[in-house]
């Protein structure tokens, strides 16, 4: 469907490009790489795709990334997602890739990185589209673990515009990462944090008094801390926001009751995203067009959260000039 909702100019900042396996490719890679998956089918796999909270997603999303193996493999995930994001209107993409899932199975980092990238200078040549890396560790494993992903990106840290924190938020805080958020800032990468997902208002707060993110992923439970709102709209930081993935891990009844709007009135600086669009049925576009039509958005909100994805972006002055 070609509509305003998919021609508006976007930036996508909340992806994560494992999240992007559709369960053809799923099965497919499977079969080419003699990876056994529980799914004996494309329909069992999508029948699979009913999740009770974030870990029963995330249960299903790291047996899915085990077809994953070779660097033609990320290649041809990330490929294929660029096309489709080209589709919806997204000009510039700072996708998430968490190398910890693959390199705990054997995968070098190097062939992850390698496949991305070739997939990255495709999407540049075919729909000119710009795509920022951004290597996220995962908050279930220690941090010393995740030091040692920080070592192994080392050779490729000019590849990568920065950090991130995602896997099981609750009972992982953001203050157990923060030595290596700060070791990341210190080799130039910017951070970014999943925060206020399924965990409280004050994993946000740590999130930018600990880590001192640039970046808030999801951010939604920050409503419930009026006074962080406050502070979250005084420093206009960015909440990349992914609404079929808050019904579909259940962190929001529904569409119809979701928050983007009552986020925007009050200030915050609210964008929409697709997180892990293979599995909750969507990717931006859809994103946009099923949350205004719920929430009964304006043309003027949704100009604006485009908008706040360019402001959001890990972009220069001069391109984020030519964005907006
Ligand atoms: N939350 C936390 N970790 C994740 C997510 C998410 O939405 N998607 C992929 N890893
Ligand atoms: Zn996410």
């Amino acid at each position: 469907m070609t509509d305003f909702f998919s021609a508006i100019p976007k930036a996508e900042l909340h992806l994560h490009i494992e999240g992007t396996l559709e369960p053809e490719m799923m099965v497919a890679l499977g079969q080419r790489n003699r990876v056994a998956i529980p799914f004996a089918s494309v329909e069992e796999v999508r029948a699979a795709y009913r999740f009770t909270d974030l870990q029963s997603f995330l249960d299903i999303y790291y047996a899915g990334a085990a077809v994953l193996r070779e660097e033609e493999d990320f290649h041809d995930l990330a490929a294929a997602y660029f096309d489709r994001a080209a589709a919806d209107g997204v000009v510039h993409a700072e996708i998430f890739f968490d190398p910890q899932t693959h390199t705990h199975r054997g995968i070098p980092f190097a062939v992850v990185v390698r496949g991305l990238l070739s997939a990255i200078e495709g999407a540049k040549a075919r729909h000119g589209m710009t795509v920022g890396l951004i290597m996220s560790y995962l908050r279930h494993l220690d941090e010393e673990d995740a030091f040692a992903t920080l070592d192994q990106a080392e050779p490729w840290l000019d590849r990568l515009v920065g950090v991130g924190l995602d896997s099981s938020e609750l009972g992982n805080p953001p203050a157990k990462f923060a030595r290596v958020f700060a070791a990341s800032r210190e080799r130039g990468l910017r951070l970014c944090a999943h925060a206020g997902e399924e965990g409280p208002a004050d994993y946000v707060r740590e999130a930018l008094d600990v880590l001192r993110v640039d970046r808030i992923d999801h951010g939604n439970r920050c409503l419930d801390d009026p006074l962080l709102v406050a502070r979250l709209a005084r420093e206009a930081m960015t909440l990349t926001v992914c609404p079929l993935s808050n019904v579909a891990l259940r962190n929001v009844a529904s569409l119809d009751v979701h928050p983007i709007d009552r986020m925007l009135n009050a200030g915050l600086r609210a964008t929409v995203h697709s997180d892990d669009p293979a599995y909750f049925d969507g990717y931006v576009a859809e994103n946009y067009r099923a949350v205004a039509a719920a929430r009964g958005l304006s043309r003027e909100q949704v100009v604006t959260l485009a908008r706040n994805s360019f402001l959001g972006a890990f972009l220069s002055d001069e391109a984020l000039a030519g964005h907006l």
